[in-house]
């Protein structure tokens, strides 16, 4: 079975290798037909209800399709495309489509995809059996009978202003969401963030059904990533007041590790020098982090992706702009 992923394309590499760290994840192989910043077109050999599931925890796609077929955007493609490329099950159907292009007039391929797909079917836009889905961009459209959607209106309410204890250093929840997916962790699995601040990559674990471990340097942060984790009713966690030299005095070994490091400007590093913490920090993840664990490491300067090296085999980074002055690196490393 082929599925399309509509991306959000808020970002050039996040969105495809979050899909792909939830499949690694759910252990469902899969081979790539077709890849862009608008979709991730996958062939796998699995129930449908592994792949739905991955739609309750993705953060950086919109829908999960069934995939139908993608062609150029001429009417006559899609005809010919749309006739080869029925939809066997039974009942009400919604044509729907998203046009990601200035320059593609979606009505005429709206037209084209009703008059074949709703052909003897009853239309219900409000809550078909069947929703086919066009996704338009400049050079494509893409076909799909939809799914599962994500819920991402989560994301927005459980923004860090909406915590019972805040501080701007937690990144926007859909981010920290899909960089706990990088990790590739499973439900049930144990998830450390060892600079857990006021918790932000705890929640979005937790939400998930792992377990997790916090921990950090300052009192009030413990404290504040309490009320946090309670606040969500998430109950599988511990939460550990030290220093990342003494980690391995709280916790032993780890699935994996999602953290965002202090970059010393509105996060302390209590005086040390960046450099010296990250060298810390990467020796002493690494020690907690099983075989084959991913750590997902978020990062203020290029160079430092080397100094995980030393101790992790990098598989991936991803370069996140957050405002004009600061770029953040997220590193994906694998024990
Ligand atoms: C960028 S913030 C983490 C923000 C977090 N992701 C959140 O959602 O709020 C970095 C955290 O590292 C902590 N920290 C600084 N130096 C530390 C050290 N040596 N050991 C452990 N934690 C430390 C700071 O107190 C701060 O809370």
């Amino acid at each position: 079975m082929k599925y399309l992923f509509e991306l959000s394309k808020e970002h050039k590499t996040l969105p495809k290798a979050e899909v792909l760290a939830c499949l690694r994840a759910e252990k469902i192989d899969c081979k790539i037909i077709e890849s862009n910043e608008d979709v991730l077109v996958i062939k796998v050999d699995c129930k449908e209800d592994k792949i739905k599931r991955l739609a309750d925890r993705l953060s950086f796609t919109f829908f999960i399709d069934r995939f139908l077929f993608s062609c150029s955007s001429t009417i006559k493609e899609i005809r010919k495309k749309a006739q080869n490329h029925t939809v066997e099950k039974k009942g009400s159907i919604a044509i729907k489509y998203k046009n990601r292009s200035n320059t593609v007039d979606s009505q005429l391929i709206l037209q084209e995809l009703a008059e074949i797909y709703s052909k003897q079917r009853n239309v219900n836009l409000e809550n078909p059996d069947i929703e086919i889905r066009g996704l338009i961009t400049d050079s494509n459209v893409y076909v799909g009978m939809k799914t599962a959607e994500i819920n991402r209106s989560q994301f927005e309410e459980r923004k860090v202003q909406h915590r019972p204890f805040f501080s701007p250093i937690s990144l926007h929840p859909k981010l920290a969401r899909a960089l706990v997916n990088l990790s590739s962790i499973k439900k049930d699995e144990i998830l450390l963030d060892p600079f857990c601040g006021t918790g932000g990559m705890l929640i979005e674990a937790g939400l998930n059904g792992v377990r997790v471990i916090g921990s950090d340097i300052e009192d009030k942060m413990i404290e504040g990533s309490r009320k946090n984790l309670d606040f969500y009713k998430i109950e599988n966690y511990e939460l550990y007041h030290s220093d990342i030299g003494d980690i391995n005095k709280h916790v032993k070994k780890v699935d994996s590790v999602v953290t965002d490091l202090p970059y010393g400007k509105s996060t302390t590093t209590k005086g040390e020098k960046t450099d010296k913490l990250y060298e810390r920090a990467f020796k002493n993840i690494s020690n907690v982090l099983k075989k084959k664990g991913r750590a997902v490491i978020g990062l203020s300067k290029k160079d430092m992706i080397s100094v995980g090296e030393k101790y992790l085999s990098l598989v991936e980074t991803h370069e996140f702009i957050a405002h004009r002055s600061l770029t953040r690196y997220f590193a994906v490393y694998e024990k």
